[in-house]
């Protein structure tokens, strides 16, 4: 067994090459095909990032017309679904139904099933970027008894999605730019994130070869646990709770309980194991959180102040400095959330939207060479050696 390196929690062990992202965890820089994180974000919208994650350059303006038609043109899912849909509870988690949804979409596309052809892998692309915010809408209206809300192509990708969500058919609903370019900045930020746990589940379940919707719903039940995608849940509850219990006043005594082990509480939206400095996407989706607050009016809200409350404390007490703890993404990105309607269950479902397209990029990525291999890890075992079965009446 010692022809093995033992390294639980993939600390040390890079398990592929990829040329997707790149993260400077000690600089606390996020680079997508070569460009900082800072300068996607305020130039491109999040199709553009998908076309980079996708294709490895940035689209010129025809480009980016053909890929824009060419998502729109994909938006709609099969209507057998609303059937699918219509067996959950309404009141299912909607990570449980979009862990469903995105699993049953392998059932349609018989077209597109050779994995070993590019142009089947990018249709399916497409079709899973595509149809992200059409499912996590479906889920969302369902869950209030409300009809569905067919996309509209005239729309952005984001806007649709602002309408598919929000929208009724008795009335127009009219986009508001700066949420729309709040939520399409959250989907920038999320697109991909190199190896992370469910990103590493896509590519261990897509080395199968499985079909490319099943190894995306692996990836959506992995983002699910509160230590990865649903850590922007937990951070928003988090904040709820401190504020119910006392607000500002009683960030420290609060802080207090982080710091003791014993009791069990993290910070949530703090920590990451690779950025042991700023999370560079925590920075923008801070800046982010202050604009979408200003233009709605909400500036003074409770939660926001409470959060910087918590991260000015973080960033000067020694545990955390000590710890290099620091915001991530999550902290700061469900007061925007919150602040722009979308109910703190749906949190991780627009985390798995916005990612879909960095798990099918790397699944492809993978797949595009010719050397790949099924992922098998080993085992350190610590089991019995080989003993006997003996008769029922020998046993303890
Ligand atoms: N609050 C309090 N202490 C913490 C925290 C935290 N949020 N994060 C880490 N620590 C402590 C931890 O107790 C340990 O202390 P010690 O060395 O004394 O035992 C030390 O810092 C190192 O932590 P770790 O758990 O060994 O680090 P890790 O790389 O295994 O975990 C993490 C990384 C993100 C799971 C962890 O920081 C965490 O649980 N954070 C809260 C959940 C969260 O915000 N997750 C979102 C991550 S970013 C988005 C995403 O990936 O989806």
């Amino acid at each position: 067994t010692d022809m093995f390196t033992y390294d639980p929690g993939f600390m040390s062990t890079a398990a592929c090459e990829s040329a997707i992202t790149y993260i400077d965890g000690d600089k606390g820089e996020l680079l997508y095909r070569g460009y900082p994180i800072e300068q996607l974000a305020v130039n491109c919208s999040f199709l553009d990032i998908c076309y980079l994650i996708l294709n490895g350059e940035l689209p010129n303006s025809a480009q980016k017309e053909e890929f824009d038609q060419t998502v729109t043109h994909h938006t709609m899912v099969n209507e057998q679904m609303h059937f699918f849909l219509r067996g959950f509870r309404r009141d299912a988690h909607p990570m449980a139904v979009l862990t469903g949804l995105v699993g049953a979409l392998s059932a349609f596309y018989h077209d597109s099933t050779d994995i070993t052809n590019p142009e089947h892998r990018h249709i399916s692309a497409i079709r899973l970027i595509a149809k992200m915010p059409t499912l996590v809408a479906m889920a969302y209206k369902y869950s209030l008894g409300q009809p569905y809300i067919y996309p509209q192509n005239n729309l952005s990708y984001t806007g649709n999605f602002l309408r598919m969500m929000f929208g009724t058919p008795c009335e127009e609903y009219k986009v508001n730019d700066v949420v729309e370019r709040a939520l399409d900045r959250i989907f920038i930020l999320h697109a991909d994130h190199e190896q992370n746990a469910s990103t590493s589940t896509v590519r261990l379940c897509g080395s199968s070869g499985t079909d490319p919707f099943a190894a995306i719903a692996a990836g959506v039940a992995c983002l699910w646990g509160p230590a990865h995608g649903g850590a922007n849940e937990a951070c928003l509850k988090m904040l709820e709770d401190l504020q119910a219990n006392g607000g500002i006043e009683k960030v420290g005594e609060f802080m207090e309980k982080v710091k003791d082990k014993n009791s069990g509480v993290r910070l949530m939206g703090f920590g990451h194991r690779v950025y042991k400095n700023y999370d560079p996407r925590a920075k923008l989706m801070q800046e982010t959180c202050k604009e979408v607050l200003e233009s709605l009016g909400l500036q003074d809200d409770p939660l926001f102040k409470l959060a910087m409350e918590v991260e000015r404390i973080a960033l000067e007490d020694p545990y955390f400095v000590e710890r290099k703890l620091y915001p991530n993404v999550d902290f700061y990105s469900g007061i925007v959330q919150r602040a722009i309607g979308i109910p703190t269950s749906l949190f991780t479902a627009i985390f798995a939207l916005a990612r879909t397209v960095g798990w099918i990029a790397q699944w492809n990525e993978m797949l595009s060479d010719p050397d790949y291999k099924i992922g098998r890890p080993r085992q350190l075992y610590t089991g019995y050696s080989a003993r006997e079965v003996g008769t029922i009446d020998t046993r303890k």
